[in-house]
């Protein structure tokens, strides 16, 4: 089988961060920017993920990271740094969902949700900024989500770390666009995940629950990793080169307007 040279493809030469890397939609970021050319650092929490998702790529490496945390976030930067020679592209990718509405939610489960969706993006953000500049510019891309854009029952947490995320977006592309940093998020619709069953499996009638997701996307099925992954790469790489604070909805037309199923 023909290996893929890592100057070629939409990502070639370049050293992207993926967040949230070892599951679901980050994976296969990672996968797809792999397959562009990039040298890609898989990062996650979870270290036995994230180190089988590296092993499967050329010019790989897994870091273990929380994102949460900012001595981590620093500590795992360093190590991608030491090891590629610096950084060109991060995907904030890390998230949860704790399902609750607001006057039910634990203060712990808010505090967890919003560390993990939002604060997340401005600590790997912050320590990957000098990184950026250092190659004279580069692109982060944001996962926000349809929820930051609709309002759902049960998921106030969620909900409000997305609507965050696209703020945020919009904000640090405006402070990046004089360096050359570019800053834009993807809105997923319901995407077949590990998190979605999660989701799913906190309604009353899960499989019911399924099916009415299925319903709401005018294109008639969920979203596949795949789907949210080739939105990331576009926006990631030179292909994007004028779109900066943008949130670029991928949810097969859940959002365009009232929809009779
Ligand atoms: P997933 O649960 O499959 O993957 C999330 C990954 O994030 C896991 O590998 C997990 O270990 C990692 N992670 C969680 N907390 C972390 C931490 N503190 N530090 C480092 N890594 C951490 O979920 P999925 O669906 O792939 O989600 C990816 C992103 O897409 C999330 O931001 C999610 O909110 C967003 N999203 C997902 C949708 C869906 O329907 N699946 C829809 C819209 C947005």
């Amino acid at each position: 089988m023909m290996r893929i040279m890592l100057e070629d493809g939409r990502l070639g030469g370049k050293v992207a961060l993926v967040t949230g890397a070892g599951s679901g939609i980050g994976q296969t970021a990672a996968r797809r920017f792999a397959e562009e050319g990039a040298r890609v650092a898989v990062a996650d929490w979870r270290r036995d993920t994230a180190r089988e998702t590296a092993g499967e790529l050329d010019g790989a490496m897994a870091v273990e990271v929380d994102v949460t945390s900012a001595a981590s976030v620093e500590a795992g930067l360093k190590q991608v740094v030491e090891a590629f020679g610096g950084l060109d592209v991060v995907v904030n990718n890390a998230g949860v969902t704790i399902v609750g509405a607001t006057h039910d939610l634990s203060e712990d489960d808010w505090d967890k949700e919003l560390d993990t969706n939002l604060k997340s993006i401005y600590l790997v953000s912050k320590a990957a900024w000098p990184m950026l500049l250092e190659r004279g510019g580069g692109a982060i891309v944001n996962t926000a989500s349809i929820a930051g854009l609709w309002a759902i029952p049960d998921d106030a947490a969620y909900c409000a770390s997305k609507a965050g995320v696209i703020m945020l977006t919009k904000c640090m592309a405006l402070d990046g666009a004089k360096a050359g940093i570019r800053v834009n998020c993807v809105c997923p619709g319901f995407t077949e995940t590990p998190m979605i069953e999660v989701y799913f499996n906190a309604q009353p009638d899960p499989a019911e629950s399924r099916r009415f997701a299925e319903r709401l996307h005018p294109l008639g099925r969920l979203g596949r990793p795949r789907d949210i992954a080739d939105a990331m790469l576009y926006l990631a790489s030179d292909d994007a080169a004028w779109v900066t604070g943008h949130a670029l909805v991928v949810d097969g037309g859940l959002t365009s307007g009232i929809w009779s199923g």
